[in-house]
């Protein structure tokens, strides 16, 4: 048996791991596991603004019996009193603490973390780096709907350069075998992102029927200084309507890692829409989050 430290990126989980993580979110959606953390300290360490991750996270640690404690910024001397972030992760190690659940605007900050505790890390999206538990959460999803990923085409619309959620999300339906699409103008989806098994998509309008699952992502403006192009030319190519709907297959899904902006990436209509599986994404958050932290402390059983 082989125990995983953090979690700072889905490339942290091998296939096996992988498969695993989802046949336990299964078995603790079905049925409350009791208390597999029990005596285990967890702190949740959350830099930057969070509803669904850090709600999902706190639910998720104390169904499993976990001593949660929840640290916001102005809370740790490591934001006025000078104490270095190793420092902090060396006294938290000291006070019994086995998990950190951090969020951080910095790219990199939980791998930092990680290096420095003697316990688990879990990356609760670092800037636009990663958010591994987001992208567990949506390809649980995705396969909850289709059984299988590969031969299945998965549309991500938006700001994919600014996106952590897209940048875990496109990685593992890469390993997964689906045929991934990247939508948006060139100033939120650069050339390069093509890759095998990606391609790239200027025309909303052109790529609509072929695709399985869309993924919608808002922009993330709090990771820019000026818009690089009008509201009003956005929503024009790239948001989500009744129009588009339309031409979308009869079995066809909508997704969104959530916060949604009405009205931006999205019209009112694709919240009514039948295959609209925002909360059913969320609600798979707090199972894959407990089976996340379970196969961390406790590994494969
Ligand atoms: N999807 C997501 O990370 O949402 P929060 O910022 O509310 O946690």
């Amino acid at each position: 048996m082989r125990i995983r430290r953090s979690l700072i990126d889905l490339d942290d989980l091998t296939p096996r791991e992988l498969a695993y993580v989802f046949e336990r979110t299964e078995q603790f959606e079905a049925a409350p596991p009791g208390a597999l953390l029990d005596g285990f300290g967890c702190v949740n360490m959350f830099f930057e603004e969070s509803t669904r991750t850090f709600t999902s996270f706190n639910l998720a640690e104390l169904r499993l019996g976990a001593a949660v404690v929840n640290l916001a910024p102005r809370d740790l001397s490591l934001a006025t009193k000078g104490e270095t972030l190793e420092d902090t992760a060396l006294t938290l190690g000291a006070l019994g603490v086995s998990i950190i659940v951090v969020r951080h605007h910095e790219p990199g900050f939980p791998q930092r973390v990680a290096l420095a505790f003697d316990g688990h890390v879990v990356n609760a999206g670092d800037g636009v780096h990663a958010h591994p538990t987001q992208a567990l959460l949506d390809i649980y999803t995705l396969l909850e709907e289709f059984g299988e990923l590969k031969g299945r085409s998965v549309g991500i619309v938006g700001d994919v350069l600014h996106s952590r959620v897209a940048h875990s999300t496109i990685r593992g339906l890469q390993r997964l075998g689906a045929a991934v699409v990247l939508i948006g103008p060139e100033c939120f989806l650069p050339h390069d992102y093509a890759d095998e098994g990606i391609t790239i998509e200027r025309d909303f309008d052109g790529v609509l029927p072929q695709l399985d699952a869309i993924v919608l992502l808002r922009i993330q403006r709090e990771r820019f200084v000026e818009m690089p192009i009008t509201d009003e030319e956005y929503v024009s190519g790239y948001r989500l309507d009744e129009r588009r709907l339309a031409q979308l297959r009869s079995e066809a899904i909508v997704m969104h890692p959530g916060p949604y902006n009405r009205g931006m990436e999205l019209d009112d209509s694709v919240l009514e829409f039948a295959g609209w599986r925002y909360l059913k994404q969320v609600h798979h958050g707090v199972g894959i989050r407990m089976a996340v932290l379970d196969f961390l402390v406790n590994g494969r059983r």
